[in-house]
């Protein structure tokens, strides 16, 4: 046997081997699809490079880095690959959740994944300390303060406009998902469908009109400290300590006309104990409010959302 025959079988092997991977990936795009559903946590079970995925618009080679990057916890759709939807954060203070928020977003580039990047922070105060916190990450922020206008209609007029001013432009190409080791498999594609933004209330102290709330209807997201349904609206962990509740925790859900109401997206659970005032267990909801918001978006993002 010739010294280069070996090394040239060996090749075609590989290339025999690939091809029909292939087809059988063309054949069962669910099984692709399903590996590039899998939740983060599921990957180290998964980490089998290369990957494949598939979907509608091909099949395509990906190394286990753009694995990561692009499919982990993400179920290909069309939906959350060719268009293009900004996320607005509404504060009124501290902006903790709005920072988990947009770490979350940062570390698992909700951007590129999901088309979906932090467009801005817009605060009714001036002196929400998130918004220096926001700057210094490069997010572009606003003030619009509810003091400058005569009604909570006319507050919430100039905040919808803001919102659409940021969240409607489309910042990059489609991405290229399923394109075989990142050459474009549809090269010349113009920007995506931009979507209306995604609004979502993180410590955000005003009361939205139902016109605001009609004209966002899908895309309004909110996190409450207590266990909805109990205890809407304002000093939920006095009221929990109060009522002698073991448990005590916080919501996402989305905003309806009602206060603090809406479909319950996530919830955590912190046991109250038996030292616990209203500031001690509210810093321990808080901590589990970082958790569950960028959880939260992350599904609505990943199923492609409104
Ligand atoms: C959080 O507890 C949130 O649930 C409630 O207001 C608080 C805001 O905290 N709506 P931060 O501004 O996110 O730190």
């Amino acid at each position: 046997m010739g010294a280069g025959v070996l090394p040239k079988r060996r090749f075609s092997t590989v290339v025999r081997f690939f091809l029909s991977v292939l087809r059988h990936g063309l054949a069962r795009g669910g099984f692709f699809a399903a590996m590039c559903s899998l939740p983060p946590d599921s990957l180290v079970g998964a980490c089998a490079a290369p990957v494949f995925c598939h979907d509608r618009r091909g099949v395509g080679l990906v190394g286990l880095p753009r694995y990561l990057a692009g499919c982990g916890g993400a179920r290909v759709t069309p939906d959350n690959r060719n268009s293009m939807q900004s996320i607005v954060i509404l504060i009124s203070g501290g902006g903790s959740n709005m920072a988990a928020l947009v770490r979350a977003a940062q570390q698992e580039d909700w951007a590129a994944r999901y088309g979906a990047p932090v467009a801005a922070v817009i605060s009714n105060r001036a002196d929400a300390a998130g918004l220096q916190w926001a700057q210094a990450q490069g997010i572009a922020t606003q003030v619009i303060s509810h003091t400058d206008f005569a009604d909570r209609a006319q507050f919430d007029s100039a905040l919808a406009q803001a919102i659409a001013a940021h969240g409607g432009k489309d910042i990059g190409p489609k991405p290229l998902v399923g394109a075989p080791l990142g050459i474009a498999v549809h090269p010349g594609e113009g920007a995506r469908d931009v979507k209306p933004p995604l609004v979502l209330l993180a410590g955000f102290m005003r009361i939205l009109t139902p016109g605001f709330v009609q004209a966002h209807a899908g895309r309004l997201v909110n996190i409450h400290p207590s266990l909805l349904p109990a205890f809407t609206g304002l000093h939920t962990h006095a009221r929990a300590l109060a009522a002698g509740c073991k448990f005590a925790g916080a919501t996402v859900h989305r905003v309806t006309e009602v206060l603090d109401e809406g479909a319950i997206l996530e919830q955590s659970v912190v046991p109250v104990l038996p030292e616990d005032d209203a500031r001690t267990l509210a810093a321990r909801v808080l901590a589990t409010e970082h958790i569950i918001y960028p959880r939260a978006v992350r599904r609505l993002l990943a199923a492609g959302l409104s």
